[in-house]
């Protein structure tokens, strides 16, 4: 597969087919995921891959907790500004609406909203799970560090037939991943990431987000 065929197809899936991934995928992603470059080469990314088991137990513990906490606590990190200024704030709740119009679910319709959006803590259904961390110490460059090998396993991942959900979703229960991973509290939870095989019969699968023209983002100084 090219890069660019990898890039073009990568989206983000909110539907998966139970299909289990084999492991052996799985670590082979990993692994060459972490050619993606760092800073002084610090590999700041921390990986904990869940499966079977070790999966179903962190979706278990997490509904458990959503009885008293339906929305979690206040994440470790800000998950978006504050007061998100123009054009950030439009092209997110652009992506929502055309998200949730793909299933039919109108603004009005907070409790099917909140429904969809608790699919998140089940990794939409995926067999796979990552949760990522990275060490506290580790500042805005490695955040972009660990950005790039993130990215890295999506293209990967399409490769291999699979589809991704990169998730900041988990990042409001990262005590009860903190309790049900022992992770060492050094390491800041930043997000999840589901993996598996999409169910293209689903609706929500059918979104192709936009972006922005070149002209918005590029500033083109020079010349041939
Ligand atoms: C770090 C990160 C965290 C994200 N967290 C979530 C999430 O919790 N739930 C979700 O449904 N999508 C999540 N997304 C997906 C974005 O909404 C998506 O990437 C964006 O709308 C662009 O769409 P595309 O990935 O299909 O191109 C996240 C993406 C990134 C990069």
């Amino acid at each position: 597969m090219k890069v660019s065929d990898a890039l073009k197809t990568r989206k983000t899936v909110r539907a998966f087919k139970p299909d289990p991934v084999p492991l052996s995928t799985l670590r082979e992603i990993l692994t060459a995921a972490a050619r993606a470059p760092s800073g002084g080469n610090l590999q700041p990314w921390r990986i904990y891959a869940l499966t079977g088991e070790a999966r179903n137990e962190l979706v278990r513990r997490v509904a458990e907790k959503r009885k008293t906490s339906p929305m979690g606590e206040p994440p470790e990190y800000h998950i978006y500004p504050e007061n998100l200024t123009e054009p950030y704030r439009t092209r997110r709740f652009r992506v929502g609406e055309m998200m949730y119009a793909t299933m039919n679910i109108p603004r009005e319709d907070k409790m099917a909203r909140l429904q969809f959006f608790s699919r998140n803590w089940e990794f939409f259904g995926a067999p796979v799970g990552l949760i990522v961390t990275m060490d506290r110490q580790m500042q805005q460059g490695q955040w972009a560090d660990l950005g790039m090998y993130l990215q890295s396993v999506m293209l990967l991942a399409r490769e291999h037939g699979l589809d991704t959900c990169p998730q900041e979703a988990w990042a409001v229960f990262h005590a009860v991943i903190r309790d049900c991973l022992s992770i060492p509290q050094n390491e800041m939870i930043f997000c999840g990431m589901a993996i598996g095989y999409a169910d293209n019969s689903v609706a929500v699968n059918s979104l192709i987000s936009e972006r922005a023209p070149l002209e918005e983002y590029v500033t083109l100084l020079g010349g041939e």
